[in-house]
């Protein structure tokens, strides 16, 4: 099976350590549901799993991944898991237990890459995930993000996890921590495709030997707040016209985009079909012209607008980019 893994190249961190540029998405993917995709993802040459704690799927994608290590399927070594902080464990004391949890649930003695999910803090209120008052406001705390950073430098001390980076972060955010890290973050993951396709953001990482990784690169159409009249990136009959083109589907054109932009990418699929089909991106080449065209649909169109936490001080998505 290392054959098919081969076929996915490497983006070299700012660390040294290697990143696959394409992985398996987990958000949104049900825990009866993710075992069997991730195991078939292994089977199909993913080495890449996007994970995180508020998934609340974690045990269940680390199932497949012990049971693919016995078998001999695929060896520790050869994979690539990122796990995410959560928003109520930003407190510096709460950093590395929170860490150890999510490694308990994967079944895993450290991790390849752990990001800071949100640059929002919740206060802990009795393990509540999204905690709220009783006019259901969500309940904010005020935590530097240089403290929280410090605290997954010690992780990365310890041996728990390779890499750190950031998801969600806006350029200003981004800034504050390099400019008082020991570790610089490797990555920031935000959502990203044609309709939002980040190019100042990238830009401004890219020059500060940051990659991207792009979440929600289909546009999410699964995503629980959509609403039916909602634009659909998958059926946009623009971007299907170019796909047709190269005999690719629109979801593999979506993903090929970001490969070819030097973008990490982690569709999220549970249908082993589309997993397989999601893989099979690296047969084909967007002309420059094309790569043009689909750059041009940018429309600040954000999935991912979480404006019921835009009442937050930390609210990333306030300034341009
Ligand atoms: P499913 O998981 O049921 O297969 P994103 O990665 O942008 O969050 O998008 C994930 C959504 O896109 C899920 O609803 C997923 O469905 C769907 N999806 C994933 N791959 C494909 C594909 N190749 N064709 C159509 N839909 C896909």
């Amino acid at each position: 099976m290392a054959s098919l893994a081969e076929k996915v190249p490497k983006v070299k961190l700012n660390n040294g350590h290697e990143m696959p540029v394409l992985g398996l998405g987990t958000w949104k993917s049900k825990p009866g549901e993710v075992t069997q995709a991730v195991k078939d993802a292994i089977d199909a040459g993913y080495r890449h799993f996007d994970c995180a704690f508020v998934y609340q799927n974690e045990a269940e994608v680390g199932q497949a991944l012990t049971e693919k290590m016995a078998s001999g399927d695929v060896k520790r070594e050869e994979l690539f898991i990122t796990s995410k902080l959560w928003n109520t464990f930003h407190s510096p004391e709460s950093v590395e237990p929170a860490l150890k949890k999510s490694l308990s649930l994967l079944g895993l003695d450290y991790l390849d890459l752990y990001l800071i999910h949100w640059p929002i803090s919740f206060i802990d209120k009795e393990g509540e995930l999204f905690p709220k008052d009783d006019n259901d406001k969500s309940l904010y705390k005020s935590v530097d993000h240089v403290d929280t950073w410090h605290a997954m430098e010690k992780c990365v001390e310890q041996g728990l996890v390779r890499s750190i980076g950031l998801s969600n972060f806006n350029s200003k955010q981004i800034q504050h921590v390099l400019d008082n890290c020991k570790i610089k973050p490797v990555v920031n993951q935000v959502e990203c495709h044609p309709y939002l396709n980040q190019k100042r953001l990238i830009d401004f990482c890219k020059e500060r030997d940051i990659h991207i990784t792009a979440y929600s690169p289909l546009g999410s159409p699964d995503r629980p707040w959509a609403k039916p009249e909602d634009p659909s990136l998958l059926a946009d009959p623009k971007i299907k016209a170019i796909a047709d083109n190269y005999k690719k589907s629109t979801a593999q054109l979506l993903i090929r985009y970001q490969v070819e932009r030097g973008v990490i990418v982690i569709p999220k699929s549970v249908t082993k079909t589309r997993i397989e089909q999601n893989f099979d991106i690296f047969d084909f080449q967007i002309g420059e012209s094309d790569m043009q065209y689909i750059d041009s649909l940018d429309c600040n169109g954000r999935f991912c607008h979480v404006t019921w936490n835009n009442d937050s001080p930390d609210f990333p998505f306030s300034i341009e980019f």
